[in-house]
């Protein structure tokens, strides 16, 4: 199995200054690709990492085996970041890493239903270029991250209103043939339940009638917008920022990176409230958010993976790094 390679590994350790010692959270540990920088990158760093799928702590548990003490791993979603540490008994942290999305792992393992092939004869992951070496055609509709959780993509697309399909295609994935789809989806499953990948990935393909060559495959928006709405990707993300920047010391720092424009938005958007930008309506008389100055930004703009990275690691290629400093 191909290892999960972290994404802007230069960047993120510079951004969390990871050279000093200190305790680190890795709030999507993953396959614990940047975990493993943090630990290296000074022999006094010690991280605690979350994930929310079992089967990514048991493979980042094998792969940091060797730094023993220096490493934890808890399974638990990062919104319960806050309860976490207090359970831990810790009370401030040097950083916070989050590097949000799917791992190369969740992503190459059919049965997970992230990826899929279509019966066009062309293999594709939602999210990425890269050709997969299985054949997830038939994987099941499931992608949860958190495997003990009820709810998989199957009961959304077979279980929603047509209306609703639509709206959540739309807004997470930003796709503008959402209606089509989301019609043509309850057309199908009026004939038979919609159960794998492949069928769905085929289904939007009809739907949207798109000929000639793909530069990414018609389904991939539909998907990630699963994706989004099984997993609630989006929900809570601002108030997970203001819990990392409270667990943060003097001087530490949160790096958070992205994979889609709707998760980077609410990210910058968070920072700024962070960094003491008032997000009243500009006709509001007074301030009513409460806004205060709690960090510094330190990336003006979003660090993007560099035309070398891009190439060498196509995942990395719509990724973008955003970090402050606790003042
Ligand atoms: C892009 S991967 C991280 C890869 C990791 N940085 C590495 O280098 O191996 C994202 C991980 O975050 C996990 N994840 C996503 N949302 C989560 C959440 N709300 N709580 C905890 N883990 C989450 C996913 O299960 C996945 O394993």
């Amino acid at each position: 199995m191909e290892l999960h390679r972290p994404v802007m590994p230069r960047e993120t350790l510079e951004h969390l200054d990871a050279a000093r010692s200190g305790l680190f959270v890795d709030a999507t540990l993953g396959m614990g690709g940047h975990t493993e920088l943090i630990l290296r990158a000074s022999p006094g760093n010690c991280v605690i990492g979350f994930d929310r799928d079992a089967e990514a702590i048991e493979l980042a548990k094998q792969r940091l085996a060797e730094f023993g003490e220096r490493f934890r791993a808890v399974h638990t979603d990062y919104r319960r970041i806050k309860d976490v540490l207090r359970e831990e008994g810790i009370e401030t942290v040097a950083g916070v890493l989050a590097d949000l999305g799917i791992s190369s792992y969740q992503l190459d393992t059919p049965e997970r239903g992230f990826s899929f092939r279509s019966g066009q004869g062309f293999v594709e992951s939602p999210s990425s270029s890269v050709t997969s070496p299985n054949d997830p055609s038939a994987s099941p509709l499931d992608m949860r991250m958190d495997r003990s959780q009820k709810l998989t993509a199957a009961d959304l697309v077979n279980g929603l209103s047509e209306r609703e399909l639509a709206d959540i295609i739309f807004e997470y994935g930003e796709e503008r043939a959402s209606r089509r789809i989301a019609h043509r989806i309850v057309a199908e499953r009026a004939k038979a339940a919609i159960t794998t990948t492949g069928q769905l990935a085929d289904l939007v393909v009809r739907a949207i009638h798109q000929k000639g060559h793909w530069r990414i495959h018609p389904a991939t928006k539909t998907f990630q917008a699963l994706r989004i709405a099984v997993n609630r990707e989006l929900d809570g993300l601002d108030q997970f920022v203001a819990d990392a920047i409270d667990a943060l010391e003097p001087g530490g720092r949160l790096v958070v990176i992205t994979f889609h424009s709707l998760e980077d938005r609410i990210i910058k958007q968070a920072f700024r409230f962070q960094s003491g930008r008032c997000l009243c309506p500009p006709n509001q008389p007074e301030c009513r958010c409460g806004a205060t100055k709690r960090v510094e930004i330190l990336t003006r703009k979003a660090i993007q993976p560099g035309e070398d990275e891009i190439a060498s690691n196509p995942r990395s290629r719509s990724a973008k790094l955003r970090a402050c400093r606790r003042i």
